[in-house]
């Protein structure tokens, strides 16, 4: 089903090639004065600088052909040689009973539909998440979600940060903080072949007894901060880091835990902000590829010595800054961040072949993918243009540093779903809204709101522009906020419950007064905005959209009354107000935001 624009844009199109023009030079766009027009073409403009004739009088010749077209209430030159479109109430009328039954309402699928693997999120065992991996977070999971709504088979994958050094650091601060923990792994070293199944579930038993997630989110940034300064706690966390990795018994054990009892909480609070991947895929997983990995890479002839460590070089005589080499193995013989972002993407070609893989990391990382997707083209583990960094700004503080808490330390994602939803209670009883919700439903309403404040404050900006976390600003129910379209939202969804109690029935919707046209236009609008989104992979658009909508209902709403009408205007509006809400939610799903029956 094609949109008003398109379809517009067709028949202009057929009326430049009548007078022998060429049929792309009609088209079209929303008018940039929506006060005198819907839509507008400047092809008039082009075509006459290339003929070398006069534009209002092509202008006028196009407009002259499209007189009495169905689609088109009005038709007028301006300036130039602009031409100004009306579109006809009919025409949007029947746009807009086409929406109705459309079940994507109006979002045409992507074609060809690719396989597409969004990694995101990236978080890590026992280091915090820093606003870094909120961003990745946020903007991942509505990438994700409008590649698949448009068609796209695709997976959302954490990545998670599994096998680095801070293992092996933690496996030393925990022997060093529990003797009894030190003894258990000494022991599994020395006598690793007597230890049956059954005594591995007691061990780890042990160990889960022994070790929480607190005591990793203590433990970790004391080892971390000692390292610095301390070689010999440093040399022993890397020794660790080199045993676990080269399979140590124990070690495997107390990783195990840790992984575990940390992918259950970040799961937990990924879950409340509406975040779910599909694979929690670790660094550690490829690991048994690497060794392989690094022979083939020999074999291709793309290792190179360098000072004991081996890199593959991937420098270009064109480039215009310095692009440094990929570190594969390191001269103690390690396997580094790279050479796992290497490995696995060779894993998800095997696994999954992706045509499009999607990095939703931090911008501050666009070097190092730089790096390994160079060295990924040139392995041939990935066609080329088919591994794309999506990098972002930060999160900032009023100082206009990466946002810190108050005591100087990374926000914890719970402790800001906290915060957020503390002021969504807030901002709810000040607005006198869920009053009447039981206790439980109020909780559920201010969880929504909060995510609803968190993520659209992120998302409306273009995700390359930093901005200033302002959890008051993010939170009010009024401007372009996240609880402003809940509230917009769940508007329509009383009105239309009582609409159901009065037993009133909905029928064909029939444009007449202004607002219904405008926001009948804006309906329209839709799936231009999604595709757009979805080419620059820009969810910003689809926030623009949301409110937009919102906003556009709320006059609609102020205008023209629904229930106290009668017949079929009252009929037209309520069907009207039903497919604005199935947009408008759709919209915010495709943000990652979820809305409130009632509030
Ligand atoms: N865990 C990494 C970090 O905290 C982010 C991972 C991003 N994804 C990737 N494939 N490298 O910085």
């Amino acid at each position: 089903m094609s949109d008003l624009r398109s379809g517009l844009g067709e028949a202009v199109g057929a009326a430049f090639a009548a007078l022998g023009l060429p049929a792309e030079l009609g088209r079209v766009t929303p008018s940039d004065r929506p006060d005198l027009a819907d839509f507008q073409c400047n092809g008039a403009l082009a075509a006459a600088k290339a003929a070398k004739r006069n534009p209002r009088e092509i202008a006028t010749a196009v407009a002259a052909a499209l007189e009495g077209h169905p689609m088109i209430a009005s038709v007028e030159v301006a300036g130039p040689g602009f031409i100004n479109f009306k579109a006809a109430a009919p025409a949007l009328s029947d746009r807009a009973n086409a929406l109705t039954v459309d079940s994507r309402i109006g979002v045409c699928p992507a074609d060809p539909a690719r396989r597409v693997l969004v990694d995101y999120g990236g978080p890590n065992v026992a280091k915090e998440m820093h606003v870094g991996h909120l961003r990745a977070s946020i903007i991942g999971e509505s990438i994700k979600r409008i590649c698949r709504f448009r068609g796209d088979e695709t997976v959302g994958d954490a990545h998670f940060g599994d096998w680095g050094f801070q293992m092996g650091l933690l496996i030393v601060a925990c022997c060093d903080a529990d003797p009894a923990i030190a003894a258990a792994l000494d022991l599994l070293l020395t006598e690793p072949e007597s230890w049956s199944g059954d005594d591995e579930a007691g061990i780890e038993a042990d160990f889960a007894a022994r070790i929480s997630l607190a005591d990793l989110d203590r433990l970790y940034p004391a080892a971390a901060g000692r390292a610095k300064t301390d070689t010999e706690f440093r040399d022993r966390a890397r020794r660790a880091t080199a045993e676990l990795q080269s399979g140590r018994f124990g070690y495997r054990l107390i990783w195990r835990h840790f992984a575990r009892i940390t992918r259950a909480a970040l799961e937990r609070d990924f879950h409340a902000l509406g975040v779910d991947f599909d694979l929690w895929r670790g660094e550690s997983d490829v690991d048994g590829l690497i060794p392989e990995m690094v022979a083939e890479l020999d074999d291709k002839g793309l290792l190179i010595e360098d000072q004991g460590a081996r890199i593959i070089r991937v420098a270009k005589n064109e480039d215009r800054r310095e692009v440094p080499p990929l570190l594969v193995v390191s001269s103690e013989g390690s396997a580094m961040y790279g050479t796992t972002d290497l490995a696995t993407i060779l894993d998800r070609k095997r696994f999954f072949d992706p045509d499009l893989i999607l990095y939703v990391v931090d911008q501050r990382q666009a070097d190092h993918f730089e790096t390994v997707f160079r060295a990924a083209y040139l392995a041939g583990y990935a066609a080329e243009g088919a591994l794309e960094h999506i990098g972002f700004g930060t999160m900032n503080g009023p100082d206009g540093k990466p946002f810190k808490t108050r005591e100087g330390g990374v926000l914890k994602l719970r402790d800001l779903i906290d915060m957020a939803s503390e002021k969504a209670r807030e901002r709810l009883r000040e607005a006198g809204l869920g009053a009447e919700l039981p206790p439980e439903d109020f909780e559920a309403t201010a969880l929504q709101v909060a995510v609803a404040a968190l993520k659209f404050a992120d998302l409306v900006n273009f995700r390359g522009t930093s901005y200033v976390f302002d959890l008051d600003r993010f939170s009010s129910f009024e401007g372009k906020t996240g609880p402003y379209l809940l509230y917009q939202a769940v508007r329509v969804k009383s009105l239309l419950r009582r609409a159901a109690g009065e037993g009133v029935a909905s029928g064909p919707i029939l444009v007449g007064e202004t607002a219904e046209r405008d926001l009948v236009l804006l309906l329209d609008a839709f799936d231009h905005a999604v595709a757009e989104a979805y080419d620059k992979r820009a969810p910003n658009l689809i926030a623009d959209h949301a409110f937009r909508l919102a906003q556009a209902f709320a006059k609609f709403y102020a205008a023209c009354p629904v229930l106290i009408s009668a017949g079929e205007t009252r009929a037209s509006r309520l069907s009207l107000a039903a497919l604005t809400l199935r947009q408008l939610e759709l919209a915010l799903d495709l943000l990652g935001i979820s809305t409130p029956e009632r509030m």
